[in-house]
C-alpha cells in the first residue's frame, strides 16, 4: 500500500476512498461532473480568522487582513471575505465588478495593479473604492484627476519597491528594484513619488505599501520588508515631517504543494513581526503605522481540490507512462508557466500499489500541457477512473483559460456534509456567446 501524502487537514481517507472536507470525492464527482474544482468553506473562513486573529494578538485593533482576490475572484468569495470582516485586495475592474455584485463593501477595498486606466480609475472612484494603492507618478495624476473632477479627497497608499529578493520563482518576485511594479526606495523615486503624493490637493497619502513575491516560505523576508519600510517611513518624515498612518506588507505567504514543503504556521508568523515592528518603531522614533497584510494564496489555496476523470493511459515503453486527464492547463497552469509541483492522487483504490511513475497531462493540443510528471500512480489506472489534485484554491480558477475552446469547469462549495455551486459549468453555448 502506498503511503498517502495527506497534505493539509481536510484531506483524509475511508475505505480507501479520497475524502475532502469530510466528503466522497468519487461521490461529488458523480454529482457535479469533471472535472470540477472544490472548494473547502470551513478551511477558508478559517484561514481568515487566523489572520485576524494573529493581527488582532500582534496589533490590537490597529491592523487590517484584505483578501487578495486575484487568488480566486468569484462572487461567493467576497461575500465569504465579507461575513469574516476581511478587506480585499483588487486588481482590476472585473474583480471590481464581481466584488459589487456580492455586495461587497468597496469602502473596504484597495486598488492594485501596476497600469490603471482613466475607466478603471473612475469606474473605482465612482463605486466609493476604500484606497488605490498607486503605483507610479503617471497613475498619482490621473487618480488626483478623476478625485478633483469629483472634488473629493481619495485615500491611497504608495507602492513601494523594498530592493528585497524573497527567494521564490522569478515570475511571482516582486520586491526587486528592478521590479515592474512600485517606486524604488534605492534610486530616489520611492522619495520622490511622496513628495508629488503630499502635494497633490486631491490625494490623502494614508502611507505606504509593499509586496515581495508570493509562495515566500522565509518568514525573515517580512522582516526585511519591514525594516526596509519603516526606515523609509522614519526618513520621510525626517525630511517631510509627513508621518505614514499605514503600512501595507503584501501578501505571499507560501502553501504545501507536496509533503516536502513545510505548512506555514502563520499566526506564529505574525507575532514575529509584530514583536519586530514595535521594537523597530520604539529605535526609529516613530508610531507604529496601521499594520495590513493582503493575503491571496494562503487563504484559498488548501481550500481547493480538482478532480478528474482519465481519459488514455499511454505507455511507451523504455521511455514513459502518460494518464490523460480531462482538463489540464485550461483549468491549472501552473506548471506549464512555472513548473510548479503538486501532489496527484487516484480518488479511490487507495490501498494499491502506487507502483508505476507517469505524466499527468491535459487535453489541450499542446506537450507542455502538463499537470504534473513523474507522479506515483497504481499501474492497473484506467479510463473512466477519477484523480485528484490538492491544494488548486488559488491561481487555478483565476487563471484557467477557454485554450482550444475548452469550458471553464464549475466551483462546487462544500461546507459542513452540505455542498453547492457557486460557480456553474461554462457551456460550449457560453464559449460562442461573444461571438458576432
Ligand atoms: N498583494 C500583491 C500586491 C500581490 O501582487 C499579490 C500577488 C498578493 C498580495 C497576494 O500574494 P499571495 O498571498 O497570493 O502570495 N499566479 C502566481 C501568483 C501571482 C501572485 C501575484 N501577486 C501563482 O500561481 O503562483
Amino acid at each position: 500500500m502506498a503511503d498517502i501524502p495527506l497534505i493539509c487537514e481536510n484531506i483524509s481517507v475511508k475505505n480507501n476512498t479520497l475524502y475532502f472536507a469530510g466528503q466522497n470525492t468519487e461521490l461529488l464527482a458523480k454529482r457535479y461532473g469533471t472535472p470540477v474544482y472544490l472548494m473547502d468553506e470551513n478551511r477558508i473562513r478559517e484561514r481568515c480568522r487566523t489572520y485576524l486573529g494573529a493581527l488582532i494578538e500582534a496589533f490590537g485593533g490597529n491592523a487590517k487582513a484584505l483578501y487578495a482576490s486575484k487568488a480566486c475572484s468569484f462572487k461567493r468569495i467576497y461575500e465569504i471575505i465579507k461575513e469574516e470582516g476581511m478587506g480585499v485586495d483588487v486588481v482590476s475592474s472585473g474583480e471590481i465588478r464581481t466584488a459589487l455584485k456580492a455586495g461587497y463593501p468597496l469602502e473596504n477595498a484597495y486598488f492594485h495593479s501596476n497600469n490603471k486606466t482613466d475607466a478603471d480609475i473612475a469606474y473605482a472612484i465612482e463605486n466609493g473604492i476604500g484606497y488605490f494603492v498607486t503605483d507610479n507618478v503617471e497613475e498619482l495624476t490621473a487618480v488626483q484627476n478623476e478625485a478633483a473632477k469629483r472634488g473629493i479627497r481619495q485615500k491611497i497608499l504608495l507602492r513601494i519597491t523594498p530592493g528585497i529578493d524573497p527567494h521564490t520563482y522569478a515570475a511571482v518576485s516582486t520586491g526587486k528594484v528592478d521590479s515592474k511594479f512600485g517606486s524604488a526606495i534605492e534610486t530616489g523615486q520611492a522619495e520622490e513619488i511622496t513628495r508629488m503624493a503630499l502635494q497633490q490637493p486631491n490625494i490623502d497619502l494614508a502611507g505606504f505599501h509593499c509586496h515581495v513575491g508570493s509562495q515566500v516560505f522565509d518568514s525573515d523576508v517580512y522582516l526585511r520588508a519591514a525594516d526596509v519600510m519603516l526606515t523609509f517611513i522614519a526618513d520621510i518624515a525626517a525630511k517631510t515631517g509627513y508621518a505614514a498612518r499605514e503600512l501595507d506588507l503584501g501578501g505571499g505567504y507560501g502553501v504545501r504543494y507536496v509533503a516536502e514543503q513545510p505548512q506555514i504556521d502563520i499566526a506564529e508568523n505574525i507575532r514575529g513581526v509584530g514583536k519586530f515592528i514595535k521594537e523597530e518603531c520604539a529605535q526609529l522614533g516613530i508610531a507604529v503605522p496601521m499594520i495590513a497584510f493582503e493575503p491571496g494564496r494562503s487563504i484559498v489555496a488548501d481550500a481547493g481540490m480538482t478532480v478528474y476523470t482519465v481519459g488514455s493511459v499511454k505507455r511507451i515503453p523504455g521511455y514513459k507512462n502518460y494518464v490523460s486527464v480531462d482538463g489540464g492547463m485550461t483549468d491549472n497552469v501552473r506548471f506549464a508557466m512555472y513548473g510548479s509541483p503538486y501532489t496527484v492522487l487516484p480518488t479511490s483504490g487507495l490501498d494499491r500499489p502506487f507502483d508505476m511513475k507517469c505524466s499527468v497531462v491535459g487535453r489541450c493540443c499542446e506537450s507542455g500541457d502538463i499537470i504534473q510528471n513523474n507522479v506515483p500512480m497504481p499501474s492497473d489506472i484506467k479510463r473512466g477512473d477519477l484523480i485528484a489534485t490538492p491544494t488548486t484554491g488559488a491561481y487555478h480558477y483565476s487563471m484557467a483559460s477557454n485554450y482550444n475552446r475548452i469550458p471553464r469547469p464549475p466551483i462546487v462549495m462544500l461546507n459542513n456534509g452540505d455542498s453547492y455551486v457557486a460557480v456553474r459549468r461554462e457551456t460550449y453555448d457560453d464559449l460562442v456567446s461573444l461571438d458576432m
